[in-house]
This record gives structure tokens, C-alpha cells and sequence, in this order.
């Protein structure tokens, strides 16, 4: 039956409710020339359905550059989960947002000898996964953090391009085919306790997803062979893609049965951590650009708004960049029922490329109208591009009293 649980996604009606309820209960807002509106529902539903499928002892260390909004972070903490940082900058805002070292993990692929210092001084019990042998070294005299070895599985996981950090030119984690080193290492200091494996992000190939950590998981279970209990925490990385076009987005009960199989002894053996972004953000927020007009001078004519490249700098720049629906609201936030017609969708920088959408279908757009963009909580508002010195753009924090999203 779990099997059937839809993670709730936000509709064109939702979205245009949310927008009139603010515009309703705060007009100032719709003075601005841009908002972002991170639903606090959707991220409780996220959290809770990776609570449920994954055993409660679980550290579910949230990616914090998918979506580094302080509310955001000290929301994930105060329901008990940690967080995954990726540089000192993040650990510091983990703690700032209240998280226990215990339940911080430090992922940077460049730490340097002071970074580690100060963890090792303030951070105490904090997890840090090491991403080379020659990072290793500098850790032989840390005495108070809970090391683990990054290890790259080797394996096409189906993650688009710029994502698939398991090739064999990637930059993160000991390759594999080192095994015999890396088991060699983890004997030469006590305090390495656990393994780690970040597969790649969106990846498309679930079974080659559940491979990749299960090849990891069979060094542990070597190490553990040859000393029981050496490896004592297993960090399976994030990874799961969020659903972008329409439809439901699936839940993980699926890809967990796929790694039970698999890793026979993952949920009971070793303390576990994951690393979820996308999934967790992906949909809990969108963002509305005014429209400052429209020119109907082309075919398809270009609707020039105030949302571009300093939101959307991975769909703007990637070969690969993640799809978001987009529509189209009156100035009050109601969705219009004009004639449709034909638009590129301009933003406000100076570059001939900052357009987040083209021959876009979209009920006929005028001056002050809204163009709304969906699934925008994850790699947007944590990349904003200071190009043009705009303002960065004004967030909200939704949550319904009733909870539905
Ligand atoms: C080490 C590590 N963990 C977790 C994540 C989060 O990945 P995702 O958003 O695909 O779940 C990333 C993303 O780049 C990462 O590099």
C-alpha cells in the first residue's frame, strides 16, 4: 500500500491561491518586481517521507547548497535532521542554525589545513568525509571528528553530464578500483569509521544507483570482516531526482527494497546517512516575475520579466539545465483565460542568453501580469548571480494553517 503515497506537488491553482493570499493579507508584496515563495508544507512532507522510509536511527543531513535560506536550515535541524555541507562556509551555517556537530557532515572536495583544524577544535563528533588520499593526510592528528573515505564507484548512473561525478576522471572520492589501498587505509588510523558515496545528482538509473552504493557497501563489509565494527557509519550521498514535468514525483519506498536486496546488512549494521537535495527542495517553492512589458514586435513575441539568470544561473548556463513549467497570472495572482499565444520569456540581464523560457504557450501576457516559474526550491536561490548588481530577490515562507500545502 506505502507504494501508492504521492509526494505532493504544488499546482498552476495552488500556486495562484498562494499568490492572491499573499497579495491579499501583505499588498506591499505586490509592489515587487519579484518573489520567491518556499513552501515550509511541502518541505515537513519531504522530510517526513524520508523519515519513513529509511530506519529512525537515520541522519538525514540535508544538502545545504540546494537551498541555504537560514528558515529553511534551522526548520530541517528543529525536526531533528542534520546537514550536509559542502564548504566551511556551510558547516558554519549549520551550526548557526542550531545543528549539533553530530549531526553535520562535512563533503568539501578542498578543505584546507585550517578548515580541518577548526573542525577538529569546535566541531567535535562532527562526520567528515575525505576525498582523497592526499586530503587523508592531513587528518592523521585529528582527534575528535568521525572520519569516513569518500570513494568513487565507478559507475554510469545515468546523471546528466555535469552531475556524474562517478566517471573516471571525476575530481571526487578515492576510485575504486583503489580498493585494496582504501582498505589498507582505513586499518591505518582508529578514528576512520565510515565509508561514503555521492553517486552523481538526477540520476536517471535506479538499479545502477543501488550498484554503485552496494559496491561500496561490499568494502565496508570486507573492513567489517577483518575487524568487526570498523566501519561504523555508511553515507549513501543524495542523488534521487526530483519529477520536473508534469505528474507525480515517486516515492523512495521503491529504490530502499532495491538496496535491502542489495545490502543485506546497511539498515542494521552500520549508523546511516544520507544526503538528500534535490528530492527534498525541488518543489516547495516557485517564484513570480512581474511582466514590465512585452515585445510584440517579434514572432514568437518576448515577454521581458524580472526572473533570469540570477535565479535561474543552472538553467541558464547548463547544456543539461533542469525544467521548470512556467505560466502565467493576472496582476491580482488569478490565472488568466485569454487567448494563448507564442512567447520567449526574457529576464532582466544584460546578456543576450538570460531567457528562461522559449515558444513558451501562455495565455495572452500584458503589463503588471505575473510570470510564474514551478519547482524552483532547489540549486536557484543558493546560486543567485550578483551579475548586474540587481537586489536579490525578496523570499516569502508559506505555510498554510492547515497544512496542506
Ligand atoms: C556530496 C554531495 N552530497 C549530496 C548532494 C545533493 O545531491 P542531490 O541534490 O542530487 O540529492 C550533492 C550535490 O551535489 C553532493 O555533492
Amino acid at each position: 500500500m506505502k507504494e501508492q503515497v504521492i509526494l505532493y506537488r504544488h499546482s498552476k491553482e495552488d500556486i495562484s491561491r498562494i499568490i492572491q493570499d499573499i497579495f491579499r493579507n501583505h499588498p506591499d508584496q505586490s509592489k515587487e518586481k519579484a518573489l520567491y515563495v518556499y513552501s515550509m508544507d511541502l518541505l515537513q512532507n519531504r522530510l517526513e517521507h524520508i523519515s519513513e522510509v529509511f530506519p529512525k536511527s537515520t541522519i538525514h543531513a540535508i544538502a545545504i547548497k540546494t537551498n541555504a535560506l537560514p528558515e529553511v536550515l534551522q526548520h530541517i535541524v528543529s525536526e531533528g535532521h542534520g546537514l550536509e555541507a559542502a564548504s566551511i562556509e556551510e558547516v558554519r551555517l549549520a551550526i548557526q542554525a542550531g545543528c549539533p556537530s553530530e549531526r553535520i557532515v562535512f563533503d568539501s572536495p578542498a578543505k584546507t589545513r585550517e578548515e580541518i583544524e577548526e573542525c577538529d577544535t569546535l566541531y567535535k563528533g562532527m562526520y567528515l568525509n575525505v576525498n582523497s588520499f592526499q586530503e587523508l593526510k592531513r587528518l592523521e592528528t585529528s582527534k575528535d571528528l568521525r572520519i569516513g573515505l569518500r570513494v568513487n564507484p565507478l559507475l554510469d548512473v545515468g546523471a546528466p553530464g555535469i552531475y556524474n561525478v562517478s566517471n573516471s576522471n571525476s575530481k571526487f572520492g578515492i576510485p575504486i578500483h583503489l580498493q585494496d589501498q582504501i582498505i589498507q587505509s582505513a586499518f591505518s588510523m582508529n578514528h576512520i569509521c565510515g565509508l561514503h558515496v555521492h553517486a552523481g545528482s538526477e540520476i536517471g538509473n535506479t538499479d545502477q544507483h543501488v550498484e554503485a552504493i552496494g559496491r561500496v557497501y561490499d568494502i565496508a563489509e570486507t573492513i567489517n570482516a577483518k575487524q568487526k565494527g570498523k566501519i561504523e557509519f555508511f553515507d549513501l550521498g543524495g542523488g534521487i531526482p526530483a519529477r520536473m514535468k508534469e505528474g507525480i514525483q515517486p516515492t523512495l519506498f521503491g529504490f530502499v527494497d532495491a538496496l535491502k536486496k542489495r545490502c543485506p546488512k546497511l539498515f542494521s549494521d552500520y549508523q546511516l546517512i544520507t544526503e538528500y537535495g534535490r528530492l527534498v527542495h525541488a518543489h516547495n517553492a516557485f517564484a513570480i516575475g512581474r511582466v514590465e512589458y512585452v515585445l510584440d514586435y517579434y514572432n514568437p513575441q518576448i515577454i521581458i520579466t524580472h526572473l533570469g539568470a540570477n535565479l535561474f544561473l543552472r538553467e541558464i548556463y547548463s547544456a543539461t539545465a533542469p525544467y521548470h513549467a512556467i505560466h502565467i497570472l493576472d496582476e491580482n495572482g488569478k490565472l488568466k483565460s485569454n487567448p494563448e499565444e507564442l512567447y520567449d520569456i526574457g529576464g532582466p540581464l544584460c546578456f543576450s542568453g538570460d531567457f528562461i523560457g522559449r515558444k513558451i504557450q501562455l495565455n495572452q501576457a500584458d503589463e503588471n501580469n505575473w510570470i510564474v516559474v514551478s519547482d524552483c526550491g532547489a540549486n536557484t536561490i543558493s546560486m543567485w548571480s550578483e551579475h548586474c548588481s540587481r537586489e536579490k530577490i525578496k523570499v516569502i515562507y508559506h505555510q498554510s494553517k492547515k497544512g496542506n500545502g
